[in-house]
């Protein structure tokens, strides 16, 4: 599989480069440069100053990344950047990194300063903090400080630790904060970064949903002109909105694959149907491979044996849609901005890997990869589906595991088990709806344990299966916490499944955060 070129590039946006020295911080800052309406891309630190004036952009933040600019292999930026004329913000370690680099000096701190902090404005607070308000909170996290500004900036605010807690030359378009504007405990920040870039880099407000649209949609015409495209749809978020994009831009040239697993979540097969087929006017081929996935996976008790089966005939399912459509030369995928970043591709390379959302297809495909989301955050994402007119439903459903329910069900996969989980895990997703925590929940699911243990329901003894819940707060699905569920909301769901699902007797649920524990239970 070829990637092709970046469907969906920012042309003919005001850029601003986000050069990453801590990649959390990076992809934040990026993220609020485009809630404020500039588009954003996070570069690396070893950029030069060549590679910046190629891309012209308006403005350049450096990112927060390690504690000191003194410790060994602490990352530098080539120095020929600051001359090109192009305004450069930098926050924290970047506020350290242009002082230390344009004739400033930075000193280790007594004690560094972690979290809250006052603020206080200077007089003047110059263009990027003049008439806010003075003191103020603003989060920090630094152990060395700020001594002195490069020759020719004002100080422009200090806190107790700080005494340069910002500075700025603006004929030279230099900026620097010691504190975060990009997190929220900096109730200020967005404000802040706002002042850069529509006062420092004069970029105005052109990333909107929109032009988003716009512009994806002249790419996605250009890379496919008259050609035929193909797009696997699992249910999830980022398939249905990068097939509803693309089917905005190409119309019937595109058709999308249901493979309907057997393991899918109740009533998703139909819904995707629902939407796609009969709302969008998209043509649709769907697979019932029910039978084959059962079959393949009868018997089989080790987890990654399972994925592997689930894997392996997906690709057979999708070879035998692709049949129906011999001439299609592209595949649609629903790879996002932070895949891209992680695989160390920037938005312009074209050797990105592909990622294989569409549970795993094989690389002799011989495709031509569209990806229209590749430039997106997940937020971004979901803003586009709903502008597409894609419903809530699917728009902010929960992030669903490539195999399905078979990460769920502990030992053998049958089509019973399939449908018991099934129905325990819409009681559950349902009742999270109703208590109005659905979009607070990272995820929250049932999973069908492969134990049984004795109960009594009436007069009779019963030896059943338990169904555990499980429901994790996350941002990332890096790290996850169990979620702290009213107790009301767990009674509604243990009482429903016991009384709506056959065969099961027991409820409990999950406690354990990631680590040690991992979301899927598998
Ligand atoms: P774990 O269980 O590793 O899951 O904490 C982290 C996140 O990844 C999802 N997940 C998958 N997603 N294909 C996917 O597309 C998979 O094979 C897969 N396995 C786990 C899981 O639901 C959670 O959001």
């Amino acid at each position: 599989m070829t990637a092709g070129t970046a469907a969906g590039a920012a042309g003919g946006f005001d850029t601003v480069l986000v050069v990453d020295f801590g990649a959390q911080y990076a992809q934040l800052i990026a993220r609020r440069v485009r809630e404020c309406e500039v588009y954003s891309e996070i570069v690396p630190a070893s950029i030069t100053a060549a590679e910046i004036v190629a891309r012209r952009p308006a403005g350049v933040i450096l990112s927060g990344g390690p504690a000191s600019v003194h410790v060994d292999g602490a990352p530098s930026l080539d120095p020929a950047i600051y001359g090109l004329g192009v305004p450069v913000l930098g926050i924290c370690y970047g506020a350290q990194l242009i002082a230390e680099q344009l004739g400033g000096s930075v000193g280790p701190n007594e004690r560094g300063e972690y979290g809250r902090a006052e603020m206080t404005v200077a007089r003047d607070g110059g263009v990027l903090l003049s008439g806010l308000p003075s003191p103020q909170p603003v989060w920090m996290s630094h152990f060395d400080a700020i001594a002195d500004p490069p020759p020719g900036s004002a100080v422009t605010a200090a806190t107790e630790a700080s005494p340069v807690a910002a500075f700025e030359d603006p004929g030279r378009g230099l900026y620097g904060v010691q504190f975060h504007p990009e997190v929220e405990h900096t109730p200020h920040g967005r404000q802040v970064l706002e002042r850069f870039l529509r006062r420092g880099c004069g970029a105005g407000p052109s990333w909107s949903m929109h032009s988003i649209i716009d512009a994806a949609v002249a790419a996605i015409r250009d890379q496919v002109g008259e050609g035929q495209a193909i797009c696997g749809l699992s249910g999830g978020v980022d398939s249905a909105v990068a097939a509803a994009l693309v089917h905005r831009a190409i119309g019937d040239q595109l058709t999308c694959v249901l493979v309907d697993t057997g393991l899918l979540r109740l009533g998703e097969a139909d819904q995707v149907e629902e939407t796609f087929a009969r709302h969008f006017g998209i043509d649709l081929v769907r697979v019932d491979a029910s039978e084959e996935f059962f079959g393949a996976l009868a018997g089989v008790t080790e987890p990654e044996t399972k994925r592997k089966i689930v894997g392996e005939q997906f690709i057979r399912a999708f070879e035998r849609a692709r049949r129906q459509i011999p001439d299609a030369g592209f595949l649609v995928q629903g790879t996002l901005y932070p895949d891209v970043i992680e695989s160390g591709a920037t938005t312009h390379s074209s050797t990105i890997k592909s990622h294989h959302n569409v549970g795993g297809l094989p690389d002799d495909l011989d495709f031509e990869l569209v990806e229209p989301l590749r430039l997106l955050f997940k937020d971004e994402v979901r803003a586009v589906g709903a502008e597409l007119g894609l419903p809530d439903e699917i728009v902010h459903r929960q992030p669903f595991p490539g195999p399905g329910l078979a990460v769920r069900i502990i030992g053998e996969v049958t089509p019973a088990a399939a449908e018991t989980l099934r129905q325990a895990d819409a009681i559950v997703r349902e009742e999270l709806r109703n208590a109005g925590l659905e979009r607070e929940i990272w995820q929250s699911f049932a999973v069908l344990p492969d134990i049984r243990t004795v109960g009594v329901m009436g007069d009779e003894r019963t030896y059943g299966r338990p169904v555990v819940i499980r429901a994790v707060t996350s941002s990332d699905a890096m790290t996850a916490d169990w979620a702290r569920l009213p107790h009301d909301v767990l009674e509604a769901m243990s009482s429903r499944v016991i009384a709506e699902v056959g065969g099961v007797n027991r409820v409990v649920y999950d406690i354990t955060s990631k680590p040690p524990a991992t979301i899927e239970w598998e």
